[in-house]
């Protein structure tokens, strides 16, 4: 019979998988970027870019300090949420909605890895991995740092101008004829 499975094979499977997910994101995080107008935007993906590699680096040291190999496991979480990411910029959006749409595909990684590494540092807590806990307690921060950022840019603007291009292309909408023969703007009444 093959051997029960315990929390630090977990463990080092969710590592493995988290470790996988940072080197996907280094390489989607610059698409990010390039997709972005707004240059705060951009600048964002770009530095999380930079700690991202921190992060992957981190994680060698976690298992360093547990004598494990570092290696990865294909994490078919992160791959499907970059491949999300990747078919909103497919699509023909304006600018600032572009912008709103890449940080919802942003923000959705960082919660992601937020769940992962939250567990993570639990887990090393509870099997007494001190300096494992407090390598993966700093990448949690910073995680929780790079979602409050996105989401200050999306409420400090982005979001607004996207809303206000949305209205601004129904106005523009021709008039429309509703049944019964009345004209009538294609633009929906008493919203503003
Ligand atoms: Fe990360």
């Amino acid at each position: 019979m093959a051997e029960t499975g315990t929390l630090h094979d977990a463990f080092i499977d969710e590592l493995r998988d988290t470790y996988d997910a940072e080197k996907q994101l280094t390489k989607a995080l610059p698409k990010l970027a390039k997709a972005s107008s707004n240059p705060k935007l951009r600048q964002a993906f770009e530095s999380h870019l930079e700690e991202t590699q921190g992060q992957i680096e981190r994680l060698d040291q976690v298992f360093e300090s547990l004598g494990e190999k570092a290696r990865g496991k294909h994490c078919e979480g992160i791959a499907g949420i970059i491949e999300e990411g990747k078919s909103i910029m497919e699509e023909d959006f304006d600018d600032t909605t572009m912008d709103a749409c890449l940080i919802a595909a942003g923000q959705r990684s960082e919660h992601y890895e937020m769940a992962a590494y939250g567990t993570l540092v639990a887990w090393a807590e509870a099997m007494g991995h001190t300096e494992a806990a407090k390598l993966l307690q700093q990448t949690l921060d910073e995680e929780k740092a790079a979602d409050k950022k996105l989401s200050g840019l999306a409420e400090g603007g982005i979001n607004q101008g996207a809303a206000d291009a949305a209205r601004a292309e129904e106005d523009e909408e021709p008039e429309a004829v509703v049944a019964g023969g009345t004209r009538k703007s294609a633009s929906k009444s008493g919203r503003r």
